[in-house]
């Protein structure tokens, strides 16, 4: 491999938000700009729960994106206590819902709405176990007496555990893993459990939170924990095992909603995430397997065809900068005014590899 120029396999995001009205005009370009497919969260206000507003918001993704990208957005469906078994199969058979996603009531960003409680979605569990459907996971529980610190690795405990014994062939994506207990957990687990990985949790332990004072762009949802934690999620990302994937949970907010007395959680790192993975795996001496993880576990995973065509990262330095605007709005990007080492030339979606 030539180590100035890196070719890939057209590499696709199994996690990330882009939001809707001005905030997704001004960042899905971002994404279309590295990514051929991105797995969509759905926890816009109010969240996407039915097949109609899925169709909905899937065509407002593409309206937002210059004509003629070749992108697709693979939607999810926001599983709540009410959700319908027979609504989510047929939005999965109709090639509408690609995955539902389980968020715990109050875990984060916009999940007022998510399940009280996983006995309430049984129905609908057993169903996705069925057909074959993708579950995905946020994996914190949302016990305020239990320290937040410890919260993926709580839920992976009293929620996870229980779900793989109760669903053995239901297949779960443990979305954005920040510990070692669900590095562990995931790479220990079999062919039904996968996790998607951030460039955040690769390159942040929670101090860059604290660091000089009070950090929000540094905060995020499962929050950033102590460095052996970052060592472990970085050694999984890195470790050629498929069980791990490409997941930036990229997740905008306005800049005054993250400086302020109660800052949202979330880090925007669309616009140079795939530069950030590079650079992390070429640290790591793990280059050559970049691809896997950015391009092949996650179709695979999720029984989708690869992609065609290439992606071309060159080592030129990109500095990330300051701030971008969005609409009326800015938002402040993950490593403002740092320099990262790689950059990305071009994507050629139907051309052969070389
Ligand atoms: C996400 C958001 O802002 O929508 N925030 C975050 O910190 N990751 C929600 C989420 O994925 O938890
Ligand atoms: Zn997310």
């Amino acid at each position: 491999m030539n180590t100035d120029t890196l070719i890939l396999r057209r590499p696709d995001d199994w996690h990330v938000h882009l939001r809707d009205g001005d905030m997704l005009a001004a960042v899905a370009h971002y994404t279309a700009r590295q990514f051929a497919r991105a797995i969509v969260m759905p926890n816009l206000a109010p969240p996407i729960t039915t097949v109609a507003a899925a169709e909905s918001y899937r065509n407002r993704i593409r309206l937002a994106l210059p004509e003629g990208t070749d992108f697709t957005p693979l939607m999810t469906a926001y599983l709540t206590d009410d959700s319908d078994p027979g609504e989510i199969a047929h939005g999965h058979a109709a090639g509408v819902f690609t995955a539902a996603k389980l968020y715990p009531a109050n875990a984060t960003t916009n999940s007022a709405h998510g399940v009280t409680d996983i006995a309430n979605i049984r129905p609908v569990l057993e169903r996705m176990e069925r057909i074959g459907m993708v579950l995905c996971v946020h994996g914190e529980v949302t016990d305020t007496n239990v320290d937040i610190f410890d919260r993926e690795a709580v839920f992976i405990e009293r929620i996870l555990e229980p779900l793989t014994r109760d669903f053995p062939a239901l297949k779960i994506v443990l979305e954005h893993i920040t510990s070692q207990q669900a590095a562990e957990f995931v790479a220990d687990a079999g062919e039904t459990i996968a996790a998607t990985i951030t460039p955040h949790h690769c390159l942040i332990n929670r101090n860059a939170m604290f660091a000089g004072g009070l950090r929000p762009h540094a905060y995020c949802l499962p929050v950033a924990k102590r460095e052996r934690h970052r060592i472990a999620v970085r050694a999984a990302a890195t470790s050629g095992d498929a069980g791990f994937f490409l997941g930036t949970d990229s997740a905008p907010h306005p800049r005054g909603a993250k400086e302020s007395d109660c800052g949202c959680a979330g880090i925007f790192n669309a616009p140079y995430a795939l530069e950030m993975y590079a650079s992390i795996f070429e640290e790591d001496g793990a280059l050559d397997r970049l691809e896997g993880f950015a391009s092949e576990n996650g179709p695979r995973f999720y029984g989708l065809p690869l992609n065609e065509g290439t992606v071309t990262l060159q080592r030129t330095e990109t500095k990330v900068p300051d701030v971008l605007d969005a609409g009326e709005a800015q938002i402040v990007p993950f490593l403002a005014h740092e320099t990262l080492g790689w950059s990305v030339r071009h994507q050629s979606p139907s051309s052969s590899r070389t």
